[in-house]
């Protein structure tokens, strides 16, 4: 018996989970510098209508937050990025990634039964590490103060690389499925259903139905943190809650109180402030 060969990426399969395919437009690349970038070069093209999304098997300089690079090797991952050209004040961009980490969250629950769980912002951990990133960049109206156009890319890590991540990530970078090999179909089926589960979520930004899930989802809430600062220095904080805006409330050692609306935390370990 000749047993039918699914590519690991297929717009055809795709299209089969997708709950309404007629919303994307997609394309599937060898490789790409970075999908994000690919996307942004295309997207002052108003002709580009919102749903192009661009999946590449793997990326040369893939694009994390606050400059880092996102490791991105064929084989082992997905990489993709989403066109989006939503009516929204420049204040809610944040909400697009908040929503997308839930999506994500929700996708790899329903596709793989593997449980994650949110660090704020956007970061999707499993095993105690960093499984899948999320980078959402906007282009703003300065006049308008609206979103132009956003570019959500989401890189995910499946399956450990043959030579495992590299030393300077090793510690804190996993994958869904570790060494063992990605079941049958599964990387078509979670690209479609995050691509659901964000647009239903995407089409009423504004009610942010997914907050709750957000805060289920978190693995920060109730920690003892250090916040980053800007000006790279950290103050240890206790994370309080996550509020309707996504922002951390926070209480410092010092017991004054604080609400963080970007930025990097990172949990202490059975920590004690
Ligand atoms: C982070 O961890 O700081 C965010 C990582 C985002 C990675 C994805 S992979 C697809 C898209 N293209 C990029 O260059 N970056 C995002």
């Amino acid at each position: 018996m000749i047993a039918a060969v699914i590519n690991m990426f297929s717009i055809q399969e795709i299209n089969k989970y997708l709950n309404n395919k007629n919303l994307f437009s997609l394309e599937i690349l060898d490789t790409v510098d970075s999908t994000n970038i690919y996307l942004k070069k295309i997207a002052d093209n108003e002709n580009i209508p919102e749903g192009k999304v661009v999946i590449s098997k793997s990326q040369t300089a893939g694009k994390g937050r606050l400059g880092r690079k996102f490791y991105s090797p064929s084989g082992t991952g997905i990489y993709m990025s989403i066109l989006l050209r939503p009516d929204l004040n420049a204040s809610d961009a944040l909400f697009i990634t908040t929503a997308a980490a839930v999506s994500v969250a929700e996708a790899v629950k329903s596709v793989t039964n593997v449980e994650t769980s949110i660090k704020w912002v956007n970061d999707i951990y499993c095993y105690g590490k960093k499984i899948c990133g999320i980078l959402t960049e906007a282009s703003f109206n300065n006049q308008s103060n609206k979103i132009n156009y956003a570019i959500l890319g989401i890189g995910i890590n499946l399956t450990n690389p043959d030579n495992d991540f590299p030393d300077d990530i090793r510690n804190i970078a996993a994958s869904i499925y570790g060494t063992k090999p990605c079941p049958f179909d599964i990387y078509n089926k979670l690209i479609a259903e995050i691509l659901n589960n964000f647009m239903n979520y995407y089409y009423n930004l504004k009610e942010k139905t997914f907050m709750s899930e957000y805060r289920k989802k978190s693995m920060v809430i109730g920690k003892n943190v250090d916040v980053i600062l800007p000006n790279g220095t950290s103050k240890k904080a206790k994370v309080l809650d996550i509020d309707d805006d996504a922002h951390l409330l926070v209480q410092y050692e010092d017991k004054s109180f604080d609400t963080l609306s970007s930025g990097e935390i990172s949990i202490i370990p059975n920590g004690e402030i």
